[in-house]
């Protein structure tokens, strides 16, 4: 039997409750579809940082690469200083692991969810490629002459010719593979003319695919986009910083935070699987996240993985206990994070009844 070793990081506020969900969905797939996983969970996160002062040493980070791949609750906790911790571990796995695909599908799996009126599954469905490893999130920030009247604050956005040509690329291929066959550019290059890059090397490497069409937007005017018309989307490519806007709007389209997973990739190589929302520590012990989005990371996970059919097969499952099982709401409070994760694991096993 294939055994896929798992490294499994809950990390901070809702995220051992949601990767609880996760696992459990995991170790069912695994039965029903014969293969086995291995997994091996690391403490990293605010608890483990206030009592040891450790955020993620190389030597852990080292062990945590070694695996198949990794899945990751969330991380972030206000007793920790801003950004601290979220950077230090969800940062470096993106950047020190060079993990340079961040994947987020926005796709709608029921009508009712959608905060859009008359807008359904067909017309909320695709998938925004966002880099990972550049910009102004790996960038040093600096202040000059702080807090005083003079005070300036500096951080760069940075783009390599490297860096924008390999995601630019992956999204081409991934177009390619999709039925709408249809590449949109986002950026903002009128105004940062740095990103006149992205406008060239999207130009250079679309030469090579040209049955990819290509499409491109300013950031802005792409917001107005996603909301008037979901529809024009079906591949995104995007910046870093723009990505983590545009996919939290993409979030909201799906049925909020608690509905979007993610796949962070080094195709050929190595991929963390996480939800798009974050630690949501007033909701933390309350068993009250929605663990759908997390669940859905780890359909990516499965793809990810080579175990297509199961990867199908939860997200089936997940479109089930949406649709025609118990859940009625996404609304905070409507249904436990345990009761979610319960009707998305009888969904699954009702499939083997049925067929
Ligand atoms: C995300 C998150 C992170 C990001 C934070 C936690 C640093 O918002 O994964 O979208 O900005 O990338
Ligand atoms: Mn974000």
């Amino acid at each position: 039997m294939k055994t896929h070793r798992i490294a499994v990081v809950p990390g901070d506020g809702v995220g051992p409750e949601v990767v609880a969900e996760g696992l459990r969905v995991l170790r069912a797939a695994a039965g029903r579809f014969g293969f086995a996983v291995e997994l091996t969970e690391f403490p990293h996160g605010t608890e483990h940082w206030l009592a040891t002062g450790e955020v993620l040493p190389d030597e852990v980070l080292e062990r945590i690469a070694a695996h198949d791949a990794i899945l990751l609750g969330a991380v972030g906790d206000p007793r920790a200083p801003v950004g601290e911790l979220e950077r230090g571990i969800i940062g470096r796995l993106r950047w020190d692991l060079d993990l340079y695909v961040n994947l987020r599908p926005v796709e709608l799996m029921d009508e009712r969810f959608c905060p859009l009126k008359g807008k359904g599954p067909d017309d909320v469905d695709f998938v925004v490629v966002r880099e990972n490893t550049e910009d102004a999130y790996v960038t040093s920030p600096e202040f000059h002459d702080r807090n005083s009247p003079q005070e300036v604050a500096v951080q760069p956005m940075r783009y390599t010719r490297r860096g924008t040509e390999r995601i630019v690329r992956y999204a081409f291929e991934l177009a390619r593979t999709r039925p709408g066959k249809r590449l949109t550019l986002v950026d903002k290059a009128n105004a940062i003319r740095a990103q006149d890059l992205w406008t060239r090397v999207f130009a250079e490497v679309g030469e090579e695919y040209p049955d990819v069409e290509r499409d491109h937007l300013y950031v802005d005017a792409a917001c107005v986009r996603m909301v008037e018309a979901p529809e024009s989307f079906d591949t995104v490519v995007t910046t870093n910083l723009f990505g983590d806007v545009l996919t939290d709007l993409g979030a909201a389209l799906q049925g909020g935070m608690g509905m979007a997973a993610s796949a962070n990739l080094h195709p050929g190589r190595l991929g963390l699987f996480e939800s798009v929302h974050g630690s949501f520590p007033q909701a933390a012990g309350k068993d009250l996240a929605n663990p759908i989005a997390t669940i859905l990371a780890v359909a990516m996970m499965l793809d990810w993985l080579g175990e297509g059919a199961a990867g199908a097969a939860v997200r089936e499952a997940v479109r089930t206990a949406l649709t025609a099982g118990p859940i009625r709401s996404l609304e905070l409070g409507a249904h436990g994070t345990r009761e979610i994760g319960e009707a998305v694991l009888d969904a699954l096993a009702g499939q083997v009844t049925a067929g």
